[in-house]
């Protein structure tokens, strides 16, 4: 288990984690609101180097951010609960594997498919202390984005 004492901390986790990432990979950020996974998320795409600001994407469900050091896309799935939805938006597109999705609320749509995919489980622990699982990875080649992971990960 991972433990995260403030929002700095969590952001900096986040930016931490993505100094590794390569492509084709989706992280699934699992979690109650206000778990902690938009700021996580806003982390891992300033290590991106994504140049414009990184709001929750709740009223755009995605936002693609391909300023970024590899093309990434910041999904929010709260409001999208069925698979038709999903589809008529387009959002199967960015899970071809050549984007790096990060996807919020990933456990909305149970069509999702698990290759090249990493769950996180956010969980709050305290009013500042939140906590991440890692609840399922299915990668090829993104051992030095574990290794950050792990790092982490002192339960
Ligand atoms: N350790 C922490 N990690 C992350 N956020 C924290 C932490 N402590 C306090 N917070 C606060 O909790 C809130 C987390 O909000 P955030 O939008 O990231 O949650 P979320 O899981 O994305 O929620 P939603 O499901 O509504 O999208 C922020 O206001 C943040 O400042
Ligand atoms: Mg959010």
């Amino acid at each position: 288990m991972i433990k995260l004492n403030s929002a700095d901390e969590m952001l900096k986790f986040g930016m931490e984690v993505s100094r590794s990432i390569h492509a084709p990979l989706s992280i699934y950020l699992v979690g109650a609101l206000g778990s902690g996974k938009t700021v996580f998320a806003r982390g891992l795409l300033a290590g991106l180097d994504v140049q414009d600001t990184i709001t929750s994407p709740s009223y755009l469900v995605a936002k693609e951010h391909i300023d970024a050091r590899i093309r990434a896309v910041h999904i929010d799935l709260f409001r999208i609960d069925s698979y038709d939805k999903f589809r008529s938006l387009g959002l199967e597109e960015y899970f071809d594997g050549t984007w790096v999705v990060i996807c919020e609320w990933a456990d909305r749509i149970n069509e999702l498919g698990f290759s090249n995919v990493i769950v996180l489980q956010f969980r709050t622990t305290g009013h500042e202390e939140r906590s991440i699982e890692i609840d399922r990875v299915n990668v090829v080649g993104q051992s030095l984005l574990l290794e950050a992971i792990l790092k982490f990960d002192y339960d």
